[in-house]
């Protein structure tokens, strides 16, 4: 009789606690406010991001296609002294589905809305992203693992008139995706001095430490007061997002 009480007992404690941990919150890094010195996001929450369900993914996904130009790849530039430089991939993207327009396209329009900058998009030299979502996971992580430095198209920027240079990028397993450190280390030279404000958009992972990984990257130039924002908001909550992308402005000066 006690052996079957207790073995009654043991059964409830194993349900309640399966019970438990299937209803657990899952580990993300909070979003990250426009604050310097933002805390590395944890391996769980870059594990738990690539492991996480991808319900609202699409069943069906754009078809392969190259988003990058094979040739020139300039500014446009209009006298201003204020670049943004942004990485940003459309296609099947977490939380969103088929956009055709990037999150961190949009966050870098804004800021150039607001602050009259030239935009300048850093596109893969030989476009090997995929355009799925499942995929681009797979060769971000190796190029990450590899400490990888793949080319970007274009010329080398002439930097000369541009004393703020805002540069964003999603996060990718908790880094820069490393085409934006290709981008540091071929221009830190012409970085030196200048103001560089990084931003990122992102899933749960905040600003990951864009601004400590920029200043290792380009020491001689001053780092801004960063932004994360979140990437499903730049689609679905563009009016809020433009609010804080202009609160933030404001807090620089513009
Ligand atoms: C390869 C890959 C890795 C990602 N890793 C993270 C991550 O570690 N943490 C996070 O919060 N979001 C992560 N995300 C989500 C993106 O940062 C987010 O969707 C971002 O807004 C995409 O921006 P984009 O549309 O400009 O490319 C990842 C997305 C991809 C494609």
């Amino acid at each position: 009789m006690i052996k079957r009480i207790a073995s009654c007992l043991l059964a409830l404690i194993l349900i309640f606690t399966l019970a438990g941990c299937a209803n657990a919150p899952q580990p993300q890094t909070p979003d990250s406010q426009p604050t310097q010195g933002q805390a590395e996001p944890t391996q769980a929450s870059v594990t738990e991001h690539s492991d996480a369900p991808q319900t609202d993914a699409p069943q069906t996904v754009a078809p392969k296609e190259s988003s990058a130009p094979t040739g020139e790849n300039e500014p446009e530039e209009s006298g201003s002294d204020t670049l943004v430089v942004y990485f940003s991939r459309t296609g099947e993207q977490y939380k969103v589905g088929v956009i055709d327009n990037g999150n961190t396209a949009i966050v870098a329009e804004m800021i150039g809305d607001r602050t009259g900058a030239d935009l300048w998009e850093v596109m893969p030299a030989n476009d090997h992203y995929p355009m799925t979502y499942s995929e681009l996971l797979d060769v971000a992580k190796r190029e990450l693992n590899e400490n990888a430095r793949p080319a970007y198209a274009g010329e080398v920027l002439d930097l000369s008139q541009y004393n703020t240079i805002f540069i964003g990028a999603p996060v990718w397993w908790g880094d820069w995706p490393m085409i934006m450190y290709t981008f540091f280390e071929q221009n830190a030279d012409a970085f030196a001095g200048k103001l560089l404000i990084p931003f990122s958009t992102h899933e749960g992972s905040g600003l990951s430490g864009f601004d400590r990984k920029l200043s290792s990257a380009c020491p001689n130039s001053t780092v801004g007061t960063g932004l994360a924002v979140r990437g499903s908001d730049c689609q679905n909550k563009q009016e809020s997002v433009r609010e804080t992308v202009n609160k933030w402005l404001a807090g620089s000066g513009y």
